[in-house]
This record gives C-alpha cells, structure tokens and sequence, in this order.
C-alpha cells in the first residue's frame, strides 16, 4: 500500500533538498503514491497564480504533503503562500524541535528544546491597512480565544505523550496586554489540566536572551506566530544552523511538512544545500503517519551520518554536495531498516 501524498518542491533550494528527501524516504521501503504540484513563485511566473486552485485540491484531497520552500516578495507583492495554505487547511500548530546532531558545530551539545508556534493568527492574520493621506500603517495582531486555545491545548498534549516535563509560554502580556493577556491566562488556566508538566512563562525579550545563554534549562515552549517564527531560527542558530531544522504544520485532519528554512536564494542551483532540515520533517511525516521503524531507522542513519561527519555538506564544514549526502544517508538508511527486519 503506498500513502496518497502531496508533493511540493517550492522555489529556490526546494527542488533540490525536495529531491534527497524523497530519495532517503524511498530507502526506507515506505511507499508514497506522491502527487507533484507547483505553487510560489515559480508558479506564479508560470501561470500568474502562486497558489493554483489545483494545489488546495491535491492537498484537501491527501490531507498530507511534504513541501519545499515558497519565495515570499519582500514588501509588496502576493500575500505568502505559507501562511495562506495554513490558515486555509486551519494548521494551526507549527512544531519546530530543534535538537543537537554530532558534528554540526552549534555552540551547545545535547539540545533538544520543542518550540510550539501558532500558525493561523496573531501578526499573519493578515489584517493591515495603510492610510494613504496621512502615511500610516497598520499591521493587526489578531489572537483569538479559540486559536490560542488550540494550540496550547496541542501543546500540553503533544508534551505529555512524548514525556516531557516542562513546558513554558512566551508571551509580551506586558505590553500587549490584551492579545498576549489573554494568551498568557489561557495557558495558565489550562495548566491545571496537566500536573505532570511544569508549567511557567517568560516575557519574549528575556526569553532569546536565556535561549542563548542557557538554552539547555529549558524543555518545550509554546507561543504566538511571529515570537515562533523568530524564536524558532534563533534555536536553529544553537544547533547548526537553518540547515539542519525540521518542522511540521499540524491541523486536526491534514498536515504539511516543511522545513524551518527558506529557498536560500544565495545558494539555489548549485547543489549545495543542506537536505537535513527537509529530511527531519519527513522523519516527522513519517511518526505522524505512525511509520514509527522506519522513523526510527532514519533518526539513526542521520545520526551515524554526522557522526561519521565524512559526508557533510559546506553550510556545516564539510564539501558534500546535497546529491552525495543524500545517496549516503539512504545508504544508511536501507542498511537501518534491513538490520530493523533481522
Ligand atoms: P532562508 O532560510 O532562505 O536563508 C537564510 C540563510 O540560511 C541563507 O544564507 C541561506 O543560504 C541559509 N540556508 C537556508 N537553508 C539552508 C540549507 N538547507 N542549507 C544551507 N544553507 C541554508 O531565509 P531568507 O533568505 O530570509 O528567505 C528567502 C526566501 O524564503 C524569502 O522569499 C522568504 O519569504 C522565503 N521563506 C520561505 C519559507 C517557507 O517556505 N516555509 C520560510 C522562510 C522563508
Ligand atoms: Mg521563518
């Protein structure tokens, strides 16, 4: 049986670190029925729409993709596909995790720090209006009691099942006192739910202060959109790098997989791009999807990869190309999954 999937390769550095990751996910003998589609700005130059209706069918139909990055113009321009594609499938958790590998040179050892990201709302609801006359803008930051809801719902839950015991709330109630206010009660008030899990906050500014310093006290955190958006490369700096940090946009019936990462367009095309991050978020699909061996096989495989560190790709030091890492780890891969089957 192969699972019905939608397949993104996106803008930029997408088609390629898209490619190794299909590539390693082939090795591991689960089969994907993959239904390709372009949306961004490629998309866009090829037939005027970044996000054809053809895109928001495959995926309402596969309720599961595996994308790569979508080139935003910066200024004007469309509105991002990204956040227009989670707030049209309502994915509304965005889970960054971001944890230490051998090798990648992160001024820490032994991380593995969980960042909850709500994805629907707050700054990229996309409210914002500018006065012509008089020159003013206004971006909106809508926070909704039943977004907030949901996602520190998701979690607390997602924290207990996995086992972790801390999980703290990131938040500027201080200033925003009504949308971060109201986030900050809510967590609060939903902590009681769950006595097995510390629970705490911390005001936005301190909090990337302590993440550099002593990021290793701190376990699961839980935020609005853009702290997450923020926060989450800022975590990618303490472990290697944009390079090597999955992420997974989760609703309650659909999810898209994605890196943490964007189409590097200083990079593009040269076969140099780094596949881990993509390849983290398709050992993501894989667990969500319940493939747990062959998750499992493809932890251990990246692993010993960088243990080795003999197939690193420059961003980390190394001279491999995304093409040679690629054929390397789905080596490792298929040997994981036959030594698995013994
Ligand atoms: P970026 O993440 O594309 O690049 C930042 C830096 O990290 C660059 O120096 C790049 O070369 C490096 N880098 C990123 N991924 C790498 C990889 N896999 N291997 C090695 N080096 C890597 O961020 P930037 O430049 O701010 O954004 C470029 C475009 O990507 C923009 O149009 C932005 O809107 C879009 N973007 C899309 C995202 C998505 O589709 N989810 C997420 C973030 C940005
Ligand atoms: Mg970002």
């Amino acid at each position: 049986m192969a699972y019905s999937a939608t397949l993104l390769p996106g803008d930029g550095i997408g088609p390629e670190v898209i490619q190794a990751a299909q590539r390693v996910l082939e090795a591991t003998g689960v089969a994907f029925d993959w239904d390709v589609q372009q949306a961004g700005l490629g998309a866009f130059e090829a037939t005027g729409d970044p996000l054809p209706q053809a895109v928001l069918d495959s995926i309402a139909r596969t309720r599961l993709a595996l994308k790569g990055p979508l080139t935003t113009p910066v200024g004007t321009g469309f509105r991002s596909i990204n956040v227009r594609l989670r707030q049209h499938f309502d994915l509304y958790a965005n889970v960054r995790p971001a944890q230490s590998l051998p090798n990648t040179d992160g001024p820490f050892d032994g991380l593995d720090i969980l960042l909850y990201r709500e994805n629907t709302e707050g700054l990229y609801a996309g409210i914002e209006y500018f006065d012509e006359r008089n020159q003013i803008a206004d971006s909106i930051a809508r926070v909704t009691r039943k977004g907030s809801e949901k996602i520190i719902r998701f979690a607390f839950e997602d924290a207990k099942r996995r086992g972790r015991k801390r999980l703290t709330l990131v938040h500027k109630a201080n200033i925003l006192k009504l949308s971060g206010g109201m986030f900050l009660s809510i967590g609060r008030e939903m902590a009681k739910d769950y006595p097995g899990i510390a629970f705490d906050d911390r005001i936005i500014d301190n909090m990337a202060m302590q993440l550099v310093i002593h990021p290793e006290k701190y376990d699961c955190l839980v935020t609005t959109n853009l702290f997450g958006d923020i926060l989450s490369d800022l975590m990618a700096g303490l472990v290697g790098g944009l390079g090597v940090t999955g992420a997974a946009n989760i609703g309650d019936d659909c999810a898209i997989f994605e890196a943490v990462h964007g189409s590097a367009p200083d990079i593009a095309g040269q076969g140099i791009a780094n596949p881990t991050a993509v390849i983290r978020s398709s050992e993501m699909m894989l667990r969500h999807i319940g493939e747990m061996a062959a998750a499992d096989a493809l932890r251990r495989a990246l692993h010993a990869t960088y243990e080795d560190a003999t197939h690193l790709t420059s961003d980390l030091g190394g001279s491999a190309s995304t093409e040679a890492f690629a054929a390397h780890l789905a080596e490792r891969v298929a040997q994981e999954m036959e030594t698995a089957q013994v």
